[in-house]
């Protein structure tokens, strides 16, 4: 039985790793580029030494990248001409260090040009953001492909903060995502900010989310002070928000956690167990965290190398 378990769980992952028509392998750059995910690694690093804010920048960035037409880099394209972009629609709140890709992608294309994706130098970043917090590590399957597309309108189908968990179920089952993913993945909130837009309807009027802790929404919108006109206003997902841990989990189940979305994973059994397991096993929650991640991160679409993050070949 577990032997099948995990027989089945390999097979899974072999499958989305490896899906015909865009190969993804763990050597991929071994003889054409071998410096390539150092170079990203060092660049990381020196931007996160200067600015504590990049690895939930970066973290954020690839997901929704991998959501809107697969890992192909397509929410890195600026807008041109009368197409808006990914990154110019509203969901973009805090998407930045857009600069950490370029500079990497630079040093890059100067010892190999030509050869690393956009997307594959996105979900090192990633991973590097997630290991220079304190969390854990894993290798990146790589050869993704950069796509030719990136439309502000296709934003709309990423997951909303005011979700309910069918609809969040739904909405990760259309990218191959399972509830357990949903539950692991979710664990990223633990990094980062988030501006008063994105759970105001939670805490204006007052009491109008029974499933927020009253404290904690207190504490919320002494944040969040009615009709503010600070455009940067909002809180940090949760006390320590550059360290990467379960304390997530930890607050959710007190009901202090920002977005409806979140507390939404409690209204689900198969989630809400999920929820009490990586709150009181920080190995669980990292474990599940990296197999959910390499999975979300397997979604392929691209079809060209960029020369240049921003514009198409
Ligand atoms: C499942 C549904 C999800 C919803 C509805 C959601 C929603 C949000 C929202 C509304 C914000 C705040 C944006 C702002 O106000 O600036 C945010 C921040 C963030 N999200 Fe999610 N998210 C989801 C899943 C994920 C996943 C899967 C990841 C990564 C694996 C992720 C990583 C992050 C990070 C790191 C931040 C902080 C960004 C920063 O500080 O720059 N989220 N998310
Ligand atoms: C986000 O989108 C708005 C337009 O909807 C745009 O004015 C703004 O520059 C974008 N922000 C980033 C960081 O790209
Ligand atoms: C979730 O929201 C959708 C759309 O508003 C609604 O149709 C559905 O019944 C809700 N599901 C749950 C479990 O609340």
């Amino acid at each position: 039985m577990a032997f099948n378990v995990a027989f089945l769980s390999t097979l899974l992952i072999l499958s989305v790793v490896f899906s015909p028509g865009n190969a993804l392998s763990l050597n991929y750059y071994d003889k054409t580029c071998p410096t390539a995910e150092s170079i990203v690694t060092n660049t990381v690093k020196t931007a996160t030494s200067r600015d504590k804010t990049v690895p939930a920048a970066l973290l954020r960035m690839h997901f929704h990248d991998c959501f809107i037409r697969g890992c192909d880099g397509s929410i890195l394209l600026n807008s041109k001409g009368n197409n808006k972009a990914e990154k110019d629609a509203p969901p973009n709140g805090s998407l930045h260090a857009f600069f950490v890709i370029d500079s990497a992608k630079k040093q890059i294309e100067s010892v190999c040009p030509g050869v690393v994706s956009c997307a594959d130098i996105l979900a090192f970043a990633a991973r590097d953001a997630v290991v220079l917090s304190g969390g854990p590590t894993w290798d990146v399957p790589k050869g993704r492909k950069d796509g030719r597309t990136s439309r502000a309108s296709e934003t709309t189908s990423l997951p909303a903060p005011t979700f309910n968990i069918s609809q969040l179920q739904q909405n990760f089952r259309l990218r191959g995502l399972s509830m357990d993913d949903l539950a692991a993945l979710l664990g990223a909130h633990t990094l980062g900010f988030a501006h008063c837009s994105s759970f105001e309807s939670r805490i204006y009027p007052q009491n109008s989310d029974p499933t927020l802790n009253p404290t904690f929404a207190d504490r919320l919108r002494s944040l969040c002070p009615v009709n503010h006109k600070a455009k940067n206003l909002g809180s940090a997902n949760d006390p320590s928000p550059t360290t990467f841990d379960n304390t997530y989990y930890r607050l959710l189940l007190q009901q202090k956690s920002l977005f409806h979305s979140d507390q939404a994973l409690l209204t689900n059994p198969k989630t809400k167990g999920l929820v009490y397991k990586f709150a009181s096993s920080h190995k669980a929650f990292t474990e599940a965290f990296v197999h959910s991640i390499i999975k979300l991160s397997s979604i392929t679409g691209g079809q060209e190398v960029r020369k240049d993050c921003r514009v198409v070949n």
